[in-house]
Protein backbone atom coordinates (compact mmCIF):
# COMPACT_ATOMS: atom_id res chain seq x y z
CA UNK A 1 0.00 0.00 0.00
CA UNK A 2 1.57 3.11 -0.96
CA UNK A 3 -0.11 7.02 -0.27
CA UNK A 4 1.02 9.77 -2.39
CA UNK A 5 -0.41 12.86 -1.31
CA UNK A 6 -0.12 15.95 -3.71
CA UNK A 7 -0.84 19.62 -2.37
CA UNK A 8 -0.79 23.26 -4.80
CA UNK A 9 -2.67 26.16 -5.33
CA UNK A 10 -5.15 26.50 -7.95
CA UNK A 11 -3.65 26.34 -11.76
CA UNK A 12 -0.39 24.25 -10.66
CA UNK A 13 -1.89 21.51 -12.78
CA UNK A 14 -2.52 19.06 -9.90
CA UNK A 15 -5.42 17.38 -10.85
CA UNK A 16 -4.45 16.00 -14.28
CA UNK A 17 -0.61 15.58 -12.82
CA UNK A 18 -2.02 13.12 -9.81
CA UNK A 19 -5.13 11.44 -12.43
CA UNK A 20 -2.06 10.85 -14.62
CA UNK A 21 0.25 9.52 -11.73
CA UNK A 22 -2.26 7.29 -10.74
CA UNK A 23 -3.40 6.01 -13.43
CA UNK A 24 1.00 5.13 -14.12
CA UNK A 25 1.71 3.82 -10.46
CA UNK A 26 -2.11 1.59 -10.98
CA UNK A 27 -3.44 3.55 -7.52
CA UNK A 28 -6.77 5.09 -6.51
CA UNK A 29 -7.33 8.48 -7.44
CA UNK A 30 -8.64 11.04 -4.45
CA UNK A 31 -9.61 14.78 -5.56
CA UNK A 32 -10.16 16.88 -1.94
CA UNK A 33 -11.07 20.26 -3.82
CA UNK A 34 -14.33 17.90 -5.66
CA UNK A 35 -15.74 16.93 -1.69
CA UNK A 36 -15.37 20.99 -1.01
CA UNK A 37 -16.91 21.70 -4.60
CA UNK A 38 -20.02 18.94 -3.71
CA UNK A 39 -20.54 20.71 -0.02
CA UNK A 40 -20.81 23.80 -1.98
CA UNK A 41 -23.40 22.83 -4.15
CA UNK A 42 -25.09 20.32 -1.50
CA UNK A 43 -25.10 23.55 0.34
CA UNK A 44 -26.76 26.18 -2.77
CA UNK A 45 -29.06 23.25 -3.51
CA UNK A 46 -30.66 23.20 -0.19
CA UNK A 47 -30.68 27.26 -0.13
CA UNK A 48 -28.60 27.36 3.33
CA UNK A 49 -27.10 30.91 3.81
CA UNK A 50 -23.41 30.00 3.00
CA UNK A 51 -22.24 32.69 5.65
CA UNK A 52 -24.27 30.87 8.40
CA UNK A 53 -21.34 29.26 9.54
CA UNK A 54 -23.91 26.85 11.82
CA UNK A 55 -26.02 25.56 9.26
CA UNK A 56 -23.42 24.53 6.34
CA UNK A 57 -21.33 22.90 8.85
CA UNK A 58 -24.61 20.83 9.91
CA UNK A 59 -25.74 20.28 5.81
CA UNK A 60 -22.23 18.94 5.17
CA UNK A 61 -22.52 16.16 7.95
CA UNK A 62 -25.48 15.07 6.87
CA UNK A 63 -24.43 15.32 2.96
CA UNK A 64 -24.45 11.90 1.52
CA UNK A 65 -21.74 11.91 -0.70
CA UNK A 66 -19.59 9.05 -2.60
CA UNK A 67 -16.72 10.14 -4.29
CA UNK A 68 -15.39 8.13 -7.00
CA UNK A 69 -11.83 6.77 -7.09
CA UNK A 70 -10.92 5.57 -10.47
CA UNK A 71 -8.35 7.91 -12.24
CA UNK A 72 -9.65 7.60 -15.51
CA UNK A 73 -13.28 8.51 -14.61
CA UNK A 74 -13.29 10.49 -11.17
CA UNK A 75 -17.38 10.27 -10.22
CA UNK A 76 -18.90 12.71 -7.90
CA UNK A 77 -21.99 11.51 -6.50
CA UNK A 78 -24.69 13.83 -4.28
CA UNK A 79 -27.49 11.99 -3.35
CA UNK A 80 -27.14 9.42 -5.90
CA UNK A 81 -26.77 12.38 -8.58
CA UNK A 82 -23.80 12.24 -10.85
CA UNK A 83 -22.34 16.37 -9.75
CA UNK A 84 -19.11 15.81 -11.58
CA UNK A 85 -20.14 18.91 -13.92
CA UNK A 86 -22.42 20.76 -11.01
CA UNK A 87 -19.38 20.87 -8.89
CA UNK A 88 -17.59 22.98 -11.78
CA UNK A 89 -19.76 25.70 -13.00
CA UNK A 90 -18.68 29.40 -12.00
CA UNK A 91 -20.78 29.73 -9.70
CA UNK A 92 -19.74 27.01 -7.39
CA UNK A 93 -16.13 28.20 -8.06
CA UNK A 94 -16.85 31.43 -6.96
CA UNK A 95 -18.45 30.31 -3.74
CA UNK A 96 -16.58 27.24 -2.69
CA UNK A 97 -13.84 29.48 -0.65
CA UNK A 98 -16.99 30.32 1.44
CA UNK A 99 -17.50 26.43 2.24
CA UNK A 100 -13.77 25.58 2.23
CA UNK A 101 -12.82 28.09 5.30
CA UNK A 102 -15.53 26.93 7.30
CA UNK A 103 -13.48 25.31 10.05
CA UNK A 104 -16.11 22.71 10.74
CA UNK A 105 -16.59 22.04 7.54
CA UNK A 106 -12.92 20.80 7.02
CA UNK A 107 -13.15 18.63 10.09
CA UNK A 108 -16.31 16.80 8.70
CA UNK A 109 -13.94 16.33 5.28
CA UNK A 110 -10.97 15.39 6.65
CA UNK A 111 -12.19 12.61 8.77
CA UNK A 112 -14.28 11.05 5.50
CA UNK A 113 -10.99 11.95 3.29
CA UNK A 114 -8.69 9.81 5.68
CA UNK A 115 -11.73 7.02 5.99
CA UNK A 116 -11.51 7.01 1.95
CA UNK A 117 -7.75 6.48 2.38
CA UNK A 118 -7.85 3.65 5.04
CA UNK A 119 -10.26 1.84 3.49
CA UNK A 120 -7.74 1.44 0.18
CA UNK A 121 -5.27 -0.18 3.02
CA UNK A 122 -8.34 -2.65 3.32
CA UNK A 123 -8.65 -3.29 -0.76
CA UNK A 124 -11.03 -0.20 -2.12
CA UNK A 125 -10.30 0.40 -5.41
CA UNK A 126 -7.03 -0.44 -6.12
CA UNK A 127 -7.29 -3.85 -4.42
CA UNK A 128 -4.57 -2.36 -1.43
CA UNK A 129 -2.23 -1.30 -3.74
CA UNK A 130 -2.97 2.64 -2.44
CA UNK A 131 -3.63 6.05 -3.27
CA UNK A 132 -3.15 9.29 -4.51
CA UNK A 133 -4.63 12.00 -2.47
CA UNK A 134 -4.89 15.60 -3.99
CA UNK A 135 -5.97 18.72 -2.59
CA UNK A 136 -4.63 21.94 -0.05
CA UNK A 137 -3.53 20.31 2.85
CA UNK A 138 -3.13 16.25 2.51
CA UNK A 139 0.52 16.69 2.95
CA UNK A 140 0.04 18.41 6.30
CA UNK A 141 -3.00 17.43 7.65
CA UNK A 142 -5.07 14.78 6.19
CA UNK A 143 -1.65 12.19 5.28
CA UNK A 144 1.18 13.87 6.74
CA UNK A 145 2.62 9.98 6.85
CA UNK A 146 1.96 9.62 3.39
CA UNK A 147 5.07 7.51 1.81
CA UNK A 148 5.50 10.62 -0.64
CA UNK A 149 4.33 14.20 -0.42
CA UNK A 150 4.54 16.52 -3.08
CA UNK A 151 4.07 20.41 -3.16
CA UNK A 152 3.50 20.99 -6.95
CA UNK A 153 3.80 24.67 -7.49
CA UNK A 154 4.32 27.13 -10.58
CA UNK A 155 4.53 31.06 -11.10
CA UNK A 156 1.78 32.65 -10.83
CA UNK A 157 2.00 33.62 -14.78
CA UNK A 158 2.05 30.03 -15.42
CA UNK A 159 -1.04 29.34 -13.20
CA UNK A 160 -3.33 31.96 -14.95
CA UNK A 161 -2.29 30.98 -18.68
CA UNK A 162 -3.60 27.13 -17.65
CA UNK A 163 -6.00 28.35 -15.75
CA UNK A 164 -7.43 30.63 -18.81
CA UNK A 165 -7.26 27.73 -20.90
CA UNK A 166 -9.09 25.52 -18.76
CA UNK A 167 -11.96 28.12 -18.46
CA UNK A 168 -11.54 30.27 -21.58
CA UNK A 169 -9.95 28.13 -24.00
CA UNK A 170 -7.49 30.63 -24.65
CA UNK A 171 -4.11 32.21 -22.74
CA UNK A 172 -4.46 36.25 -24.60
CA UNK A 173 -4.25 38.53 -22.39
CA UNK A 174 -7.88 39.36 -22.08
CA UNK A 175 -8.73 35.88 -21.27
CA UNK A 176 -5.67 35.70 -18.35
CA UNK A 177 -7.04 39.03 -16.96
CA UNK A 178 -10.62 37.27 -16.94
CA UNK A 179 -8.98 34.55 -14.58
CA UNK A 180 -6.92 36.62 -12.83
CA UNK A 181 -8.93 38.19 -10.24
CA UNK A 182 -10.87 34.94 -9.38
CA UNK A 183 -7.90 32.55 -9.18
CA UNK A 184 -5.89 35.29 -7.10
CA UNK A 185 -8.82 36.15 -4.56
CA UNK A 186 -9.53 32.15 -3.92
CA UNK A 187 -5.60 31.14 -3.38
CA UNK A 188 -5.97 34.43 -0.93
CA UNK A 189 -8.87 33.09 0.52
CA UNK A 190 -7.65 29.33 1.16
CA UNK A 191 -4.50 30.31 2.15
CA UNK A 192 -6.07 31.63 5.92
CA UNK A 193 -6.73 27.96 6.78
CA UNK A 194 -4.17 25.37 4.68
CA UNK A 195 -0.73 26.73 4.33
CA UNK A 196 -0.07 25.63 0.70
CA UNK A 197 2.14 27.66 -0.68
CA UNK A 198 5.31 26.61 1.19
CA UNK A 199 6.47 22.98 1.96
CA UNK A 200 6.33 21.69 4.93
CA UNK A 201 9.25 19.51 6.66
CA UNK A 202 9.99 16.49 4.54
CA UNK A 203 7.54 17.51 1.55
CA UNK A 204 8.89 17.47 -1.86
CA UNK A 205 8.14 20.95 -4.06
CA UNK A 206 7.91 20.41 -7.46
CA UNK A 207 8.10 23.32 -9.82
CA UNK A 208 6.28 22.84 -13.04
CA UNK A 209 6.75 26.72 -14.05
CA UNK A 210 8.98 25.34 -17.19
CA UNK A 211 7.66 21.46 -17.32
CA UNK A 212 5.14 20.68 -19.61
CA UNK A 213 3.04 17.99 -18.46
CA UNK A 214 4.90 15.06 -19.54
CA UNK A 215 7.68 16.20 -17.70
CA UNK A 216 5.95 17.40 -14.23
CA UNK A 217 4.11 13.81 -14.36
CA UNK A 218 8.12 12.31 -14.84
CA UNK A 219 9.01 14.08 -11.48
CA UNK A 220 6.30 13.49 -9.33
CA UNK A 221 6.42 9.75 -10.47
CA UNK A 222 10.51 10.41 -9.78
CA UNK A 223 10.31 11.16 -6.14
CA UNK A 224 7.38 8.16 -5.42
CA UNK A 225 9.62 6.25 -6.43
CA UNK A 226 12.63 7.84 -4.62
CA UNK A 227 10.37 6.66 -1.39
CA UNK A 228 8.59 3.75 -2.31
CA UNK A 229 11.25 1.87 -4.78
CA UNK A 230 8.47 2.06 -7.66
CA UNK A 231 9.03 2.96 -10.96
O1 LIG B 1 -8.68 22.32 -6.25
P1 LIG B 1 -10.08 22.92 -6.43
O2 LIG B 1 -10.12 24.22 -7.15
O3 LIG B 1 -11.06 21.93 -7.00
O4 LIG B 1 -10.54 23.20 -4.92
C1 LIG B 1 -11.80 23.68 -4.62
C2 LIG B 1 -11.78 24.51 -3.34
O5 LIG B 1 -11.57 23.70 -2.19
C3 LIG B 1 -10.69 25.59 -3.30
O6 LIG B 1 -11.29 26.77 -2.82
C4 LIG B 1 -9.68 25.07 -2.32
C5 LIG B 1 -10.47 24.16 -1.43
N1 LIG B 1 -9.73 23.00 -0.95
C6 LIG B 1 -9.28 22.99 0.35
O7 LIG B 1 -9.48 23.98 1.06
N2 LIG B 1 -8.65 21.90 0.84
C7 LIG B 1 -8.44 20.83 0.05
N3 LIG B 1 -7.82 19.75 0.54
C8 LIG B 1 -8.87 20.83 -1.30
C9 LIG B 1 -9.52 21.95 -1.77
Amino acid sequence: MVVVAIDGPSGSGKSSVSKAVARRLGLAYLDTGAMYRAATVWCLDRGEDLTDQHAVAHAVRVMPLVMGLDPAAPGVELDGRDVAAAIRTTEVTAAVSAVATNLDVRSELRRRQRQIIEAEREGGFAGGRGIVAEGRDITTVVAPDADARVLLTANEEARLRRRSLEVHGAADATAVEATKDQVLRRDRDDATVSQFHVAADGVVTVDSSELDFDQTVAAVLDVVAQVTGRE
